[in-house]
């Protein structure tokens, strides 16, 4: 009699399971695209968002420091700041991509350098639980990523299909591997020219390809956005937001990321006015960022200092003009640009020569756009510097005093490696 009760529990067990596994097989298909945004203060605030193919009527992000299997038991709920339906045309459909929602949930008051467990809900529909880890505050030490330029080429016919788009994936699986390999990796910075352009068609298929940065254990891995030539659309604004920030247009795209408290990227947008407010906020915030902190980084998608394009190209000849003098002013240690699909490397600038004293460029975007044939010969990439045609990522290894800077290929070769000291005194 025992084991006849034993073997009907197991299999009213079995059917529960299986019961649950489909409820979730469901559930999942309709709340995806999970990523984090961090903007100001990454140590307390980050932006849970995601996609729904539903509208629904409430859409929450449920957290907590500790893993659970059940929403009922996250100690930490927030409701989300933005919904709206994405903008969405008849090729989008065509393309594959489905009518959608773009969901932003600012989640505050989080602990600095703490694993946050999580999952985002539309209605009763929730997601797997991932997880990722807040800025830590009093390191000294940091290691994050910078890369650019993921859409796919108009010079690749096979690439010129969003769904099918092999270099932005295999990008996408190194990443996850790298972050597997060192954890101490906090985040992704991210020079823009996400997709060829920012309707839903592209961006659709962009989200989906970024899951595959999602470790196997489901940690989620934090992008610091700036904006591209290509993510002018309406698209980008739904579904690409900083939220709540100090300055008022957070439309503007530019602002500071104190991402320790000695170390802080400012991330500045090229495909505004450089001249105009954007110009008098960087002239403020310059000064302070440098008094304030051991690294001071900068980040933003048109280069000073091109590799693959013209260099007096008017939006170039824009960032030395008014943006390069007081990076110099300021002793600004590195600067990170993307744009022309390239490898490179810089040698240090001052006033326009080679100089010891002055500022690294790297770049230039290779996060699965086809690569072009960079200008290896121009005065700052000989004797030290560096041009070449490769897909890459960067990752910066910051201490106290130093910090060493490396380029990784497509296959995680690591190409280039240097090592740069801090400006700060
Ligand atoms: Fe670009
Ligand atoms: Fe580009």
């Amino acid at each position: 009699m025992k084991n006849i009760v034993f073997l009907f529990l197991l299999i009213l067990l079995a059917c529960h399971s299986k019961k649950q596994e489909k409820i979730n097989g469901e559930l999942t298909q309709k709340v995806i695209h999970p990523r984090i945004y961090w903007t100001e203060n990454p140590a307390s605030h980050a932006i849970v968002s995601w996609t729904s193919l539903e509208e629904g009527a409430e859409h929450k992000v449920y957290y907590d420091t500790i893993s659970h299997n059940d929403i009922k038991h996250y100690s930490l709920f927030t409701e989300s700041a933005s919904n709206g339906k994405i903008t969405v045309r008849k090729e989008d459909l065509l393309s594959g991509a489905p009518s959608a929602y773009y969901h932003h949930t600012e989640l505050e008051g989080l602990q600095s350098g703490k694993k946050y467990f999580f999952r985002f809900c539309s209605d009763n529909t929730c997601s797997p639980e991932y997880f990722f880890i807040t800025a830590e505050r009093n390191s000294q030490n940091l290691s994050v990523l910078y890369g650019g330029d993921s859409r796919v080429g108009e010079e690749d016919e096979e690439d010129n299909n969003p769904a099918a788009h092999a270099t932005r994936k295999k990008m996408n699986k190194l990443i996850a591997k790298m972050l597997v390999q060192r954890p101490e990796i906090k985040a992704l910075i991210h020079g823009a020219d996400y997709a060829m352009d920012a309707t839903w068609k592209h961006l659709y298929f962009w989200f989906n390809d970024h899951e595959l940065t999602i470790t196997p254990e489901g940690r989620v891995l934090p992008l610091i956005i700036s904006r591209g030539n290509h993510d002018h659309e309406i698209g980008f604004t739904e579904n690409f937001r900083l939220g709540k920030i100090t300055e008022q247009n957070s439309d503007g795209y530019y602002y500071t990321t104190r991402l320790t408290d000695s170390i802080a990227l400012i991330t500045l947008n090229t495909e505004t006015s450089m001249a105009g407010y954007q110009y008098k906020w960087l002239k403020k915030e310059l000064p302070k960022a440098r008094a304030a902190n051991k690294w001071l980084l900068v980040q933003y998608h048109k280069p000073a200092y091109p590799a693959v394009k013209d260099f007096d190209r008017e939006d170039f000849v824009r960032v030395r003009k008014y943006w390069v003098p007081l990076f110099e002013e300021n002793r600004v240690d590195i600067a990170l640009e993307s744009d022309g699909h390239a490898l490179k490397k810089t040698v240090p600038i001052l006033k326009n020569k080679p100089d010891p004293k002055g500022i690294i460029y790297i770049g230039e975007g290779g996060l699965g756009v086809p690569q072009r044939n960079p200008h290896p010969e121009r005065w700052y990439f000989t004797n030290g510097g560096h041009a070449s045609s490769d897909h890459h990522v960067w990752l910066l290894d910051i201490a106290a005093d130093s910090m060493k800077v490396k380029a990784f290929g497509a296959n995680g070769e690591q190409i280039l490696d240097f090592p740069l000291k801090s400006k700060y005194h």
